[in-house]
């Protein structure tokens, strides 16, 4: 699939107001976005990415677990090329707690559902508008199980595997389907959290050369990098390596 350049293409970045979808609203206003719709639950707390430049960005209210927003946000930006789906959440639930199920529940409703709604609305408007992309912000608890957050590392999992069939189902219609897969990222997520950190800003440009070069799968940071190399070399070793090393990582 060919890549797409964010440079003069509309884009879409949901919880854009802060962490990770904050850099990337930057960064696509930054790389020449004609536009950016910066969405977000609270669409107050855009007021800091809006003014960066209120010419080219355009805020909207979308809560990825609400169906009706999803759609209304479709009604709204029929001319996006690209559309990010970041917004996610981690609830610490532990397998063998009584509320887990509750908990796994909430994290599926927006780190898988959500990006599922959200193609299910957008996917027509890409078509019409020539193909373009969507991104979907995975993380590399998505291809292992992380002990601290393993309900949120299966909600990831099956984001891992929708984007697969997402890429699948959309060829046909020239739709770029990447992965974006970070190891741990200095943003409120991972606050107290004692392990290296990479930046939003580095895993911003790995998203944008990414989806500019067609790269289905996009690593966004060094951890991210070596974790892959070494899934291909032993997943196995891969898999009892971080059960052991992130027991523990929180203050
Ligand atoms: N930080 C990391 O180490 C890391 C690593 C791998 C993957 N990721 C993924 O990267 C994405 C962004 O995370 P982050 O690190 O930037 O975390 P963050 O700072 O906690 O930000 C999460 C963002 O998602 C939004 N959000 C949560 N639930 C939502 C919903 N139902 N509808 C719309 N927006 C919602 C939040 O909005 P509110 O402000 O309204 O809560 C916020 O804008 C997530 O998908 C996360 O799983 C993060």
């Amino acid at each position: 699939m060919n890549g797409v350049p964010v440079e003069g293409k509309v884009v879409l970045v949901t919880g854009a107001n802060r962490g990770i979808g904050k850099a990337l609203a930057i960064k696509a206003l930054e790389c020449g976005a004609k536009k950016v719709y910066a969405t977000a639950r609270d669409e107050s707390k855009l007021a800091e990415v809006k003014a960066i430049d209120s010419a080219r960005v355009v805020t909207l209210t979308l809560d990825v677990t609400n169906s009706d927003q999803v759609k209304a946000a479709a009604a709204a930006a029929t001319d996006v090329d690209i559309v990010i789906n970041n917004a996610g959440m981690g609830t610490g639930a532990q397998l063998l707690a009584d509320d887990v199920v509750e908990k796994s529940k909430l994290e599926m409703d927006a780190n898988f559902y959500g990006p599922m709604r959200m193609v299910v609305a957008f996917a027509p408007i890409l078509k019409a508008n020539g193909g373009g992309a969507i991104a979907n912000v995975l993380s590399v608890a998505g291809l292992v199980n992380f002990p601290f957050a393993p309900t949120y590392s299966t909600s990831k999992a099956a984001g891992h595997s929708l984007t697969q069939g997402q890429r699948t189902v959309l060829a046909g219609q020239n739709t770029l389907v990447c992965g974006i897969y970070p190891g741990p990222i200095d943003t409120d997520m991972t606050a107290g959290m004692t392990v290296e950190k990479g930046s939003t800003e580095e895993l911003a440009n790995y998203v944008f050369d990414g989806i500019a070069n067609g790269t289905e799968e996009i690593y966004t940071d060094a951890m991210a990098i070596q974790l892959a190399q070494g899934l291909k070399a032993d997943a196995k070793a891969v898999e009892k390596s971080i059960a052991a090393q992130f027991q523990n990582v929180r203050d």
